[in-house]
């Protein structure tokens, strides 16, 4: 595996990659690997001929007070799972080479930006769209691959993608999920134990949501009311949002007449965490 941490360097392995016709799949990440992650990278081993993940952890995703100045960073430990999940370039830019002195240039997806984390997150996903569309300009890949756990994210990238006719197909996988069926994050790696046990609740939740969807309930916020209920017995659990929208838009809707997400913010301790699950009907 080469570590690559020159943005020259990296345009062209890419460029020579499709010059011999070879198929580039592409997974952004800001490190710190988890399950989630190595799940994306087998799967992206298999599709592609060259396998490219980045490392970087973009600044300007993060609020002021958010945690950009102690988002875990362990980069060799990285190297050694990504070289396990045969990963062929791990990207590994600079800050000041992303982000020069004068930079200046941001990307908006205007509407699917607003709702969900969107409310309590100003500007993160203009830093989010802004850094993928860098990376994705630096690697030109066939295939980019992102999780369904930040799925916001996935519908404004996916938005970004058609809009601005990249010509990239856009991959999804699952939610990875822990013992307790805790979401696999970076973020669960702050939790104190006793932090770590209450955070199983956020998917105790969605299950409850599902459960109550399932036995035929079809307005929004009695599920809604039942999946709260399960957050606040937790005392450790401050809950941000709990969210019933259209898949695609991501607008809120008030009876579910179609597939739709149930999505969960909600702060143990100090740490934020999201999680989602889709209602279908069976
Ligand atoms: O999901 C993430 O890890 C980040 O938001 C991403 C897509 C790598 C952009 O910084």
């Amino acid at each position: 595996m080469r570590v690559v941490e020159d943005i020259k360097e990296m345009q062209s392995i890419a460029a020579s990659a499709r010059e011999d016709d070879k198929k580039i799949v592409f997974i952004p990440t800001m490190g710190y690997l988890h399950e989630g992650h190595t799940g994306l990278l087998k799967r992206g081993r298999k599709l592609g001929d060259l396998l490219l993940m980045s490392i970087f952890v973009n600044t300007i995703q993060f609020g002021p007070a958010e945690d950009y100045k102690t988002y875990p960073i362990d980069i060799e430990t990285d190297i050694k799972h990504a070289e396990k999940a045969g990963v062929d370039v791990l990207f590994h830019p600079d800050k000041d080479k992303i982000y020069p002195e004068g930079y200046q240039t941001f990307v908006e997806v205007r509407h699917l930006q607003r709702n969900l984390c969107g409310l309590f997150r100003p500007g993160h996903f203009v830093g989010v769209a802004t850094i993928v569309l860098k990376l994705l300009n630096i690697v030109r890949p066939h295939i980019a691959i992102f999780g369904e756990k930040d799925y916001q994210q996935l519908v404004v990238i996916r938005r970004m993608i058609s809009d601005l006719n990249l010509g990239i197909d856009l991959l999804s996988f699952p939610i990875v999920r822990e013992h307790d069926g805790l979401a696999a994050s970076s973020r669960n790696s702050y939790l104190t134990p006793r932090e770590r046990k209450s955070a199983a609740s956020i998917y105790k939740a969605l299950c409850k949501g599902h459960e109550l969807f399932e036995d035929g309930e079809r307005e929004v916020r009695h599920i809604i009311n039942g999946v709260r209920r399960i957050l606040e017995k937790e005392h450790l659990v401050s809950v941000e949002y709990v969210k019933i929208c259209d898949l695609d838009t991501l607008e809120d809707i008030y009876d579910i007449d179609r597939i739709a997400l149930l999505a969960i913010a909600a702060k143990i301790g100090r740490v934020r965490l999201i999680d989602n699950l889709i209602l279908v009907s069976s």
